[in-house]
């Protein structure tokens, strides 16, 4: 038997054999204490079995706060539905990389770098040849990515904490660029450089549609919209793709080449993919009096069917980020209009997930990709590149994520281990 050692322990008795091991309990500034384990393996001989890291928090950080419960979401400890209504994107990238949020100079000074930044080696547009007609942009833009990362190694060391905000910034301003230019490209349309008249959101929008003798003319509320959905993909702590972005991250790996591999998580339909999978679905579902056929495929066990949109690990509660959404994608209805068909399937759907006995004790709501698809279909973004926008978003938080496990005293490389079930030694 153990003597207890931490003031704030729990203990674990092995009913085997009767011993039992004390392990600390580390309090962070908000949410559920942590039960550190560190040691278990050395204490125990044991290792502990969680698939999919229900019930791990994979490092420490102080950058994003989430109270699944509640339904709340906090960046460096702002409430995004008041970041949405009281701040830009760029104020939240800022916020993320620089801990603080921007004053006004900072912003412009902020705004200005992203956009010197925004160009792009041209060696890099042959890549798009590389790729077969109709390629997902999402298998473009992972390849672009790594590519950037052969471009930025040799003039500076990306161990160097001088470089990382360098890093950061490069990555941000030039992601709108790549992923612009890659749909021009699929589409044979005249390649639209950056206008560093303009803001960065807007940006995005011009080079997706202007062409040399028409420049697009874009509705506020259109820039708002985008505006607001990047903000609101911005950072969402330890997810699938920013848990990858930190494994690659913890073998020292360039940083552009972790940023690829998270691409690659988030492209899956029960992550970043869903926005994409969401529209196609309520296509599918096509209108309202076939909503009841799907919700009960939904429900059906044997069927693995499941709603796009709706559901989320953390969230048991409605995703505060589908909330902001769901407000904008009402003005946009009511200021350049939408596929009514589309929004009576979606609104149905809504309807009933929040009433079902099913949906309603699994705590399953619509989640930040239902909306989000909505109001980049009304934004005339091709359904394809949805995941993209998710991927712009989420750049800065995945570099954030990036500098502050640079930033920790020692990096442990990330390195899980299994319960083996395979055949026994075969002595031949
Ligand atoms: N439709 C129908 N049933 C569902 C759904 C859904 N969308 N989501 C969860 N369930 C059921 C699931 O069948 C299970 O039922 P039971 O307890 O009877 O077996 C229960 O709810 C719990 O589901 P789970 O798969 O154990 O939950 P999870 O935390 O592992 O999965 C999720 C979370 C997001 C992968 C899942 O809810 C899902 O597949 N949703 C649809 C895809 C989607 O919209 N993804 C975007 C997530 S938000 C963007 C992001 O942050 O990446």
């Amino acid at each position: 038997m153990s003597e207890t050692q931490f003031s704030n322990s729990v203990t674990l008795r092995d009913n085997r054999n009767g011993a039992t091991y004390d392990f600390p309990i580390l309090d962070g500034t908000m949410g559920p204490s942590v039960i550190d384990i560190s040691n278990f393996y050395k204490d125990t001989g044991m290792f502990t079995l969680d698939r999919g890291y229900t019930s791990t928090a994979m490092c420490k950080s102080s950058i994003t706060y989430i109270d699944g419960e509640k339904g709340e979401l906090m960046h460096r400890g702002y409430d995004i539905a008041w970041l949405a209504k009281n701040k830009r994107y760029l104020d939240v990238v800022y916020l993320l990389l620089n801990k603080k949020l921007p004053s006004k100079e900072e912003y412009n000074a902020f705004l200005y770098e992203l956009k010197t930044r925004s160009f792009i080696n041209e060696k890099i547009l042959k890549l798009f040849d590389a790729f077969p007609d109709r390629a997902h942009p999402m298998a473009v833009l992972q390849a672009c990515i790594a590519t950037l990362s052969a471009y930025y190694s040799k003039d500076m060391s990306f161990d160097d904490p001088g470089e990382y905000m360098e890093m950061a910034k490069r990555l941000v301003a030039k992601m709108p660029t790549l992923a612009a230019f890659y749909y021009r490209h699929s589409k044979g349309y005249p390649i639209i450089y950056p206008d560093l008249a303009r803001g960065f959101t807007e940006n995005f929008l011009y080079m997706m549609r202007s062409f040399p003798h028409s420049h697009v003319d874009l509705k506020p509320i259109e820039v708002k919209a985008l505006d607001s959905v990047l903000m609101l993909h911005a950072d969402h702590e330890q997810n699938a793709s920013t848990t990858t972005v930190r494994t690659v991250g913890s073998t020292h790996a360039h940083p552009y080449a972790c940023i690829s591999a998270g691409i690659g998580a988030l492209w899956g339909h029960a992550h970043g993919g869903a926005n994409e999978s969401v529209i196609r679905q309520l296509e599918m579902i096509g209108t309202p009096e076939n909503v009841d056929k799907y919700i009960a495929k939904a429900k059906d066990k044997s069927d693995p069917f499941r709603l796009m949109g709706f559901g989320h690990r953390v969230y048991k509660n409605y995703d505060p980020r589908a909330k902001v959404l769901k407000g904008l994608r009402n003005q946009l209805i009511e200021e350049i209009g939408i596929d009514t068909n589309l929004i009576r399937v979606a609104n149905r759907l809504e309807e009933i997930v929040l009433n079902d006995e099913y949906f309603v004790s699994r705590n399953l709501y619509p989640n930040v990709d239902f909306n989000s698809g909505l109001i980049l279909k009304a934004l005339g973004i091709p359904t394809e590149m949805f995941a993209v926008i998710f991927v712009m978003g989420r750049s800065p938080g995945w570099m954030a994520q990036w500098i502050e496990l640079k930033e920790q005293e020692s990096i442990k490389i990330v390195r899980p281990r299994q319960l083996y079930i395979g055949p026994e030694r075969i002595n031949e």
